[in-house]
């Protein structure tokens, strides 16, 4: 029987405990399993049980009634999503899911695929030669228009459909820094504040206004606004217009910058490695040739997913999830007392060298079959029955996407570090990359690079991991 340790992380300091630490939160986090399996953190007087043992994060995530959502993430969360589906407490969840899971079904991934490469075309459509591309923006503006049509795709609401996506990206903005202060300290002058608080109302204003007309004209087009105007609760009710207003916002939330941000760390991976740029190329030139990708191609984008795989193995958008102990447990022998909040970080568990061979070195192969890592250490998408619901829609689009950009350009860095932004998700803020057009059949003339270069080396002082720099506190 394996037997797991428990252990406090050293250097804990009186009043802010380990919070010196949230300057670079990531090799905090990535330093934890070498002391236990199970690590206590404190943040101030908040304290974080870290689960570093993919055994124990399994069984967090896999018994959600008694590791129910909850801990600080959750809590500022709810501001903007209320109680819907990814949110709310594990009683309400299986009803929830049940609602909104048949967007997601397979049978509709053709219909959403064709808007995920016709929203990519548009932006694409404004990319130059030889130009440079803030990268995360401009993905985020596709991601977001992508979502945005999933939920509401009647071209009649476009106007109020963009409003939208401007509201809630206002509201993201502010959330990193809410993140990081408890919700007791709300009343402090702090940045961003009024612009959130505004931008929520409008948000719920317009959604409010989507539903009204959806009700009044009876649109029902294959989108998620229409399934749920149709769903009916256990007991054969129809969904409030606050209950529906839930979900839209949890999906929205839940599925844009995620994506934008995997697909900007596989556009920045894939620059800084010409090796796997030149097979992405060779595939795409063969299954695409100059066109975009569509929902049938995705079983010979097998090189295209590794890519993604690997990427979401690196720079995993839910670094950490955190839940509440609703009564007193047990993991792995180690008692948890009711409240106790336990965090599952998908990033330490990727990055934790007793389970991925050189863990820092980008390396699509290993995602080839056979031999294709099937393990607990990976859970990007984490697990058990609150598993993201978007999971097959979130591959499909960036799958597709990384493909049709292949398919028609080639990306370079530039000199200077990406830096990673810490905030509900990880985001690879200021990245640009020079984009030329890429001829199918012509070789690209840079000097190939040694195979395994690591991805994320180290770099100058201040600077955590190879040429990416951590803002967890600059985001206001
Ligand atoms: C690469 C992109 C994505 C990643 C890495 C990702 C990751 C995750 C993770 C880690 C969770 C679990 C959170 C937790 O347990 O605390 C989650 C939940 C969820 N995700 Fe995703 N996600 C992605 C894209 C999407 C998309 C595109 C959608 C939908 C449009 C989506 C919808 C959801 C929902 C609704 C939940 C809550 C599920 C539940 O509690 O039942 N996600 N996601």
């Amino acid at each position: 029987m394996t037997t797991y340790t428990r252990a406090s992380a050293p250097r804990r300091l009186p009043l802010i405990g380990h919070a010196a630490g949230l300057r670079d939160p990531l090799s905090l986090l990535t330093s934890l399993p070498q002391y236990g399996d199970l690590v206590s953190l404190w943040i101030g007087p908040a304290h974080l049980l870290i689960v570093c043992h993919p055994d124990l994060a399994r069984d967090v995530l896999t018994h959600d009634r008694i590791y129910d959502k909850g801990g600080m993430l959750y809590e500022r969360l709810r501001e903007v999503i209320g109680s819907g589906v990814g949110s709310c407490p594990s009683d309400a969840h299986r009803g929830q899911r049940r609602l909104v899971q048949p967007a997601f079904h397979r049978s509709r991934m053709a219909g959403y695929a064709a808007e995920m490469t016709r929203q990519l075309a548009l932006e694409s459509g404004r990319w130059r030669d030889g130009g440079t591309l803030a990268v995360y923006p401009a993905l985020t503006s596709v991601t977001s228009r992508i979502i945005a049509k999933t939920l509401f795709s009647s071209d009649e609401i476009t106007a109020h459909t963009d409003e939208f996506a401007a509201a809630m990206s206002t509201m993201l903005q502010s959330m990193a820094l809410r993140m990081l202060v408890p919700p007791a300290w709300d009343r402090l002058p702090l940045p961003g504040r009024h612009r959130f608080q505004r931008a929520r109302i409008r948000m719920r204003h317009i959604s409010a206004q989507i539903i009204t007309h959806y009700r009044a004209t009876g649109i029902d087009e294959p989108d998620v606004l229409s399934m749920l105007l149709a769903a009916r609760t256990d007991i054969g009710e129809p969904l409030s217009d606050n209950a529906i207003i839930d979900e839209i916002t949890t999906l929205y939330l839940a599925g844009t910058e995620t994506n934008a941000s995997t697909l900007s760390w596989a556009c920045h991976l894939v620059a800084e490695h010409p090796n796997v740029q030149r097979r992405l190329h060779d595939e795409a030139d063969a299954v695409l040739g100059r066109r975009a990708a569509t929902w049938d191609d995705i079983g010979q984008l097998v090189y295209t997913r590794q890519i993604i795989d690997e990427t979401l193995r690196l720079c995993p958008p839910g670094w950490l999830l955190t839940r509440t102990a609703t009564t007193d447990a047990e993991l792995g022998g180690v008692p948890i007392p009711r409240g106790t909040t336990v965090a599952v970080s998908p990033y330490i568990l990727h990055h934790n060298p007793d389970f991925w061979p050189d863990p820092q070195t980008f390396d699509p192969d290993r995602w080839a079959e056979p031999g294709r890592p099937r393990t607990d250490a990976y859970v990007p998408f984490a697990g058990g029955a609150r598993k993201c619901l978007g999971s097959n829609f979130a591959l499909a689009q960036t799958t597709l996407s990384l493909a049709t950009i292949a398919a028609t350009w080639h990306l370079e860095s530039l000199p200077g570090p990406v830096h990673r932004g810490i905030g509900a998700t990880l985001t690879p803020n200021r990245l640009r990359l020079r984009l030329h057009r890429h001829p199918p059949g012509h070789r690209h003339r840079q000097p190939p690079m040694p195979r395994n270069r690591p991805a994320l080396e180290v770099s100058q002082a201040n600077t955590s991991t190879a040429g990416i720099r951590d803002e967890s506190q600059r985001k206001g």
